[in-house]
């Protein structure tokens, strides 16, 4: 058994549902302890090894960072030690310079010059629950002067309190991935520690793996064929693939593949892929991308790229698939709000779509395969409209699935938490800022 701490994207529901998928497709969730709008904690039901750890952070779309847990404060003590308001209590602070886990995290520090960093994970509730750059700063200062003692040769933190690019009112208390990458905080005895605050606790974790942002900003612009009018961005892909149960040697299709965004992060993860599109440049585009991507990661990728129209999908693949996942045609790219009456117009067009498209894949899916997908959400003058997924299943095999199931969160006690969850929910947002066609994700399978 292992304590690991996940670091989500920004889209933290949709985050926690893809690693809940994935840890139990895997049988290896054994209990999620805790979670935040940042991160959750989770014990695993067998032990796992860092590389382990660096596949598990490589294959999901919505984790930033993983992390081993080394140890729990309960959030009182940080919230006597680096108080919100009023003074700090000294007992608290002494408490808590006391590190036992220093040795754990370090080793014997003497002689070692060590370069480490706190990042502070707040728990965006109402309320802070401690001065959250108060206690960045003070964990850092009580570390470096702990491993100096020890016999430390030099010890250094790189902190990161400038104001966050998107939001200057707020100020970061987190390391980004290049920071990590260029000080080697990931090496030993270098590390990044990860201070988490959920609503119970303060969970410290030092990172394993990191989403690497320059490799996937590389792939993204360094590939043949980009059309940034459609491309679904890599990370929602990869929830995507999770969401539908692809597993490495799996065979995935993607029956509107664009220009292969997807069928590339399944290549990543060693999956073969299948796809197809109405649109012939897409079709060669998608081809060009992996050829392109087996070269750079000299490997031989497995595809089959047809054009063709994804209702009849089980005309055009002839052998079974493990796991459909795919952003659909989401209709037209609109500039401005539409009127309700248009919107809806297009929301029946595009259901009829996916029904048929869904009947198809019924045909050439694995028994117990599932697919993931987006729907469209059209925001109009009126308000939002989106596809009603029980018109879009009538007819077909397939149902939808919750996606935050409610035994995962039994041992969580949600009527004491200001953040809870809906166990019901069968579709979560993705949200893009500033665009009219937003999307949600579902996950369907034969029940
Ligand atoms: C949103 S894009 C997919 C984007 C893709 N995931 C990517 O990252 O590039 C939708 C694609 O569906 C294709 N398409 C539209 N109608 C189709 C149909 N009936 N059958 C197959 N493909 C279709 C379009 O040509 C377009 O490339």
């Amino acid at each position: 058994m292992t304590d690991l701490v996940f670091i989500f994207g920004k889209n933290w529901m949709l985050s926690l549902a893809e690693l809940i998928v994935y840890l139990e497709d895997r049988g290896l969730l054994r209990e999620l302890k805790d979670y935040s709008k940042m991160g959750a904690v989770v014990t695993t039901s067998r032990p796992v090894k860092d590389g382990d750890i660096i596949d598990i952070q490589g294959a999901l779309g919505g984790c930033f960072k993983v992390a081993r847990l080394f140890h729990t404060y309960p959030l009182l003590l940080l919230k006597d030690a680096f108080p919100n308001k009023g003074t700090a209590k000294r007992a608290a602070r002494n408490n808590l310079e006391d590190f036992p886990w220093l040795h754990e995290v370090f080793g014997k520090p003497r002689g070692k010059k060590i370069t480490y960093g706190v990042s502070t994970y707040p728990s965006q509730t109402r309320e802070a629950p401690a001065h959250y750059l108060h206690f960045t700063r003070g964990m850092n200062e009580y570390i470096k002067k702990q491993l100096l003692e020890k016999g430390a040769k030099k010890a250094d933190y790189i902190v990161y309190d400038k104001p966050d690019q998107r939001n200057p009112r707020r100020i970061n208390t987190s390391l980004w991935p290049h920071t990590i990458a260029k000080h080697k905080l990931l090496k030993r005895p270098n590390a990044e520690i990860l201070a988490v605050f959920t609503e119970s606790s303060v969970y410290l974790a030092r990172t394993i793996a990191v989403y690497d942002s320059m490799l996937q900003q590389y792939r993204d612009e360094s590939r043949p064929f980009i059309s940034a009018e459609i491309s679904t961005s890599p990370k929602v892909c990869r929830t995507l693939l999770t969401l539908a149960g692809a597993k490495p040697g799996d065979t995935i299709l993607d029956p509107f593949c664009g220009s292969g965004t997807l069928l590339m992060e399944a290549a990543l993860q060693d999956m073969n892929c299948i796809g197809i599109d109405i649109d012939g440049n897409a079709v060669s585009g998608t081809q060009r991308n992996l050829i392109w991507l087996g070269k750079d990661l000299g490997v031989h990728i497995n595809f089959s790229i047809q054009k063709g129209d994804a209702r009849e999908a089980d005309k055009i693949v002839h052998s079974q698939v493990d796991a459909v996942a795919f952003e659909p045609h989401l209709g037209p790219l609109f500039r401005k709000r539409q009127n309700w009456d248009e919107a809806e117009r297009i929301i029946v067009e595009l259901t009829l779509l996916y029904r048929a498209t869904l009947k198809a894949i019924g045909k050439i899916l694995r028994p117990d395969g599932r697919i993931a997908m987006t729907i469209p959400v059209i925001l109009t003058h009126k308000g939002d409209i989106s596809i009603d997924i029980k018109q879009m299943l009538k007819g077909t095999e397939f149902e939808v699935y919750k996606l935050l199931p409610h035994h995962v969160f039994s041992k969580i006690d949600m009527s004491k938490r200001e953040i809870d969850i809906n166990t019901n929910r069968t579709i979560l947002p993705e949200r893009k800022r500033g665009q009219i066609v937003q999307r949600a994700v579902v996950m369907l399978g034969r029940g």
